[in-house]
């Protein structure tokens, strides 16, 4: 018999525990119930810590990419009216794009243009000349070069290719559209006929 393979636990009224898989089957022995009530606590215990450790993961993420002030793009491009470049003019002209700081917010909003809560707040940063430390959601690793200008003012795209539909962002962009990937880059290039070969992009 192999110990512990189908009696585990104590066993104290009389009855025999199994000895063989065979027994087991049949009625002349019985499987020990606290034993196999113990097996079940401790698959429950482990698919509840499991769970647990899943949301604090979850929220972490979450907390990690909240944004200072809940930005509203929508607001400002199909409302104010202002475009992609008012506020992000490097990604026509630049390597980076640049997410604009307080200093673009200041020409509209050094006083209240209205009464929401999240607007008194930026009013506050402007007053202070505070800068808003924005997330970066989109970014590549140090080893990968990408130029904005490159691809908006030189091959044309527009910024929805890559980023999606910005213009329906009701709230703060706190994940990317699309991960940029070598895969993704690399599929574009063939399609497109631009440089695929190692050195272009790892430089
Ligand atoms: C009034 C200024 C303003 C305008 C206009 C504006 N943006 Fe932004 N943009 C921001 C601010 C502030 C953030 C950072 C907060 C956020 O993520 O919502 C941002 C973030 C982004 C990001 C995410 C950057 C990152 O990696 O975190 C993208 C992409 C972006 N904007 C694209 C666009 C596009 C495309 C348009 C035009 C459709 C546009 N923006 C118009 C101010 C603006
Ligand atoms: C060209 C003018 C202009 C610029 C530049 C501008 N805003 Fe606004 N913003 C407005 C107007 C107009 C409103 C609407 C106010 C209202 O009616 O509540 C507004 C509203 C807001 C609100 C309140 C939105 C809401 O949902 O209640 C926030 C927050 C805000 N802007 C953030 C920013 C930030 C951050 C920047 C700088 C990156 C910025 N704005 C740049 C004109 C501007
Ligand atoms: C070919 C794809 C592509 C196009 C087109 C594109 N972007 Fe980006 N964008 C990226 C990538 C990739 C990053 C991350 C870059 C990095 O980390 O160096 C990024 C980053 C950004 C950021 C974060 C700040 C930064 O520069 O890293 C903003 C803001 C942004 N883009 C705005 C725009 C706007 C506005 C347009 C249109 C005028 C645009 N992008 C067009 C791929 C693109
Ligand atoms: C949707 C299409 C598209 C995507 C996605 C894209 N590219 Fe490009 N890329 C182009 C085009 C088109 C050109 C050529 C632009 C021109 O006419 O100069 C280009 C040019 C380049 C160049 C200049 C190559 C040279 O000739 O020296 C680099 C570097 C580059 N891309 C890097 C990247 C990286 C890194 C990514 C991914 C993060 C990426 N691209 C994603 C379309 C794309
Ligand atoms: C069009 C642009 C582009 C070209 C061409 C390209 N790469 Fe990349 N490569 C990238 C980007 C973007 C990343 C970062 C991807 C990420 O972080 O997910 C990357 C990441 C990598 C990494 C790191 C992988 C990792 O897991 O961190 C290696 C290694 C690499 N590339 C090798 C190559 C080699 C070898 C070639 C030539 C056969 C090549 N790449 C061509 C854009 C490119």
């Amino acid at each position: 018999m192999r110990k512990g393979d189908y009696a585990r636990g104590h066993h104290g009224d009389g009855e025999r525990a199994c000895s063989t898989p065979a027994e087991a089957e049949g009625e002349t022995c019985r499987r020990d119930a606290g034993a196999v009530r113990w097996g079940v606590i401790a698959v429950l215990a482990l698919a509840i810590a499991a769970l647990v450790v899943t949301g604090l993961l979850w929220a972490a993420t979450q907390r990690a990419l909240a944004q200072p002030i809940a930005f509203n793009h929508r607001l400002h491009v199909k409302e104010v009216g202002s475009g992609c470049l008012d506020c992000h003019p490097h990604a026509a002209d630049g390597v980076r794009a640049t997410i604009p700081n307080v200093e673009t917010c200041a020409a509209c909003h050094g006083e209240p243009q209205g009464h929401s809560h999240e607007e008194a707040r930026l009013v506050e940063y402007v007053k202070k000349k505070e800068p808003i430390l924005w997330r970066e959601v989109y970014w590549l690793p140090e080893h990968v070069y990408f130029s904005h200008r490159r691809h908006t003012r030189l091959g044309g795209l527009t910024c929805a290719t890559c980023h999606g539909e910005v213009t329906e962002q009701v709230r703060p962009i706190t994940q990317p559209f699309r991960r940029p990937t070598m895969e993704g880059c690399i599929g574009c290039h063939r399609e497109t006929g631009a440089r695929n070969d190692c050195v272009a992009c790892h430089r």
